[in-house]
C-alpha cells in the first residue's frame, strides 16, 4: 500500500515538475525573442525534460494504486531580464526542487514506505546532475563575460551533459 502521505507529497511534486517545465517553456520563448537561438534551444530541451519528470511520477502514482492529481498551470515569469539573471533562476530553482526531493525521502522513511523511498533515489541523482549542469553553464557564462554572448549562445547546447530524459 501507498501511504496517503507519501501519495500526497508525490502530487505535490508533480505539480512542481509541472510548474518546472513551463517555467523553463516561458524561458525559452524569451530568450528566442531575444535572439539567443542556442539558450532557447537549451530550455525548450530542459521543458520538455521536466514534462517527462512529471509524467515519471504519474506512472508511479498509478502503477501503485494511487491517484495522480494533474494539476492546472500556473502561469510563470514572462521576463527574466538578462541571460546572467535567468540562468540563475534556473540554479535557484533546481535547488528548490532538489530540497522538495529530499523532503519526499524523509517523508517515505517517516511512512517505513522503503519501496518509493528506492523508487525516488533517480531523482535524487538526477537533481545531483541538474544542478551540475547549470552550474557549469554559469561558470562558461561569466568566463566569457556579456561581450562574448554570442559565444555562449553558439557552445550552450554543447553542454548538454547528464540529465538525460527519464528512462522507463
Ligand atoms: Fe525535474
Ligand atoms: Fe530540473
Amino acid at each position: 500500500m501507498l501511504p496517503k502521505k507519501v501519495e500526497a507529497i508525490l502530487n505535490r511534486q508533480i505539480a512542481r515538475e509541472d510548474y518546472s517545465s513551463q517555467l523553463y517553456l516561458s524561458m525559452a520563448s524569451w530568450a528566442e525573442n531575444k535572439g539567443m537561438e542556442g539558450v532557447s534551444n537549451w530550455l525548450y530541451a530542459q521543458a520538455e525534460e521536466e514534462r517527462l519528470h512529471m509524467l515519471k511520477l504519474v506512472k508511479y502514482l498509478n502503477e501503485r494504486d494511487g491517484v495522480a492529481v494533474i494539476p492546472g498551470i500556473e502561469t510563470p515569469p514572462a521576463d527574466f531580464g538578462d541571460v546572467f539573471v535567468a540562468f540563475d533562476q534556473v540554479l535557484k530553482h533546481e535547488q528548490f526542487i532538489s530540497a522538495s526531493i529530499n523532503e519526499i525521502v524523509a517523508e517515505c522513511m517517516a511512512e517505513n514506505d522503503f519501496t518509493t523511498q528506492n523508487w525516488i533515489q533517480w531523482f535524487v541523482n538526477e537533481q545531483i546532475e541538474e544542478e551540475a549542469s547549470v552550474r557549469a553553464i554559469i561558470d562558461k557564462l561569466n568566463l566569457l563575460g556579456k561581450n562574448n554572448l554570442y559565444l555562449f549562445d553558439r557552445d550552450i547546447m554543447a553542454m548538454r551533459g547528464g540529465g538525460e530524459p527519464a528512462a522507463e
